[in-house]
């Protein structure tokens, strides 16, 4: 699918341009790049700093599928980026996705993405609009991760347009793969771009209570599966993994 671009010099957040633009017309999908946001959000409802130099972008997708898989977009549009970063970055700078969506280059934040869903009026399914942040030039600060930006790595900085469209492209494919192979062949292909597999972490679990483990494997739907030292296995979907 082909997306009309829609570049704004500065909006609260191109994730509400998108959603404003469906709810005009619900069969139009359009990207909308900013060159900067005031109002960018982050998941859990932190602020997404988004001063001008960064990329900032948002699109959207409804696909005709289980509602209970959606939130596996999230690992897929994570693949897609990291697939298009990794080919910018030296081989000194080791890219990694941590679930659900966190792009650490070193360790260090490089990018986020951020996934909302809603059901549109004259939608048959739910719509996903994705948005996905990448520094480029600056790294505003941020909770739990110590952030970095593109030019921390490399000299010669990407058109961010550009950027964008590679981006959608390669996520595109992976989309396709997902929809019509289904999810496995992207778990692992998840699993093998992932940071801190084996490694200590807590989370809280779907039972609500806090568990600490190892971050053992995602399970067959996306979700994390932790395994703590007595053995018992925990899924988590919807909290964030911290490392130890
Ligand atoms: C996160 O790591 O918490 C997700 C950050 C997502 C930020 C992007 S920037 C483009 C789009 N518009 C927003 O307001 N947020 C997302």
């Amino acid at each position: 699918m082909t997306y009309k671009f829609l570049n704004f010099e500065k909006v609260e957040s191109t994730s509400d341009e998108v959603r404003n633009v469906i709810l005009k017309d619900s069969s139009q999908d359009v990207v909308v790049i900013a060159d900067m946001q005031t109002r960018g959000r982050g998941r859990r409802g932190r602020r997404w700093y988004s001063p001008p130099g960064n990329l900032y972008f948002s699109f959207s997708k409804t696909p005709a599928i289980n509602p209970a898989a959606l939130g596996q977009i999230s690992l897929v549009t994570g693949i897609a980026v990291h697939h298009v970063i990794s080919k910018l970055l030296p081989s000194s700078a080791q890219i990694a996705l941590k679930w659900p969506n966190d792009i650490l280059v070193n360790k260090m934040k490089l990018g986020g993405i951020l996934i909302e869903t809603e059901q549109f009026p004259g939608r048959e399914y739910a719509t996903c609009i994705i948005g996905i942040g990448i520094n480029i030039t600056s790294s505003p600060e941020m909770v739990a991760f110590p952030p970095c930006a593109l030019r921390d790595y490399i000299n010669g900085l990407p058109d961010k347009d550009e950027l964008a469209r590679n981006i959608i492209d390669e996520f595109n494919r992976c989309y396709n793969v997902w929809l019509y192979d289904g999810f496995e062949k992207l778990r692992s292909e998840w699993l093998s771009l992932s940071y801190g597999l084996g490694k200590p972490v807590s989370a809280r679990a779907e039972n609500g209570f806090e568990i600490y483990g190892r971050f053992l494997t995602l399970s067959s739907d996306g979700a994390v599966v932790i395994c703590d030292d007595d053995g018992n296995e925990y899924l988590v979907r919807s909290s964030e993994i911290t490392y130890l």
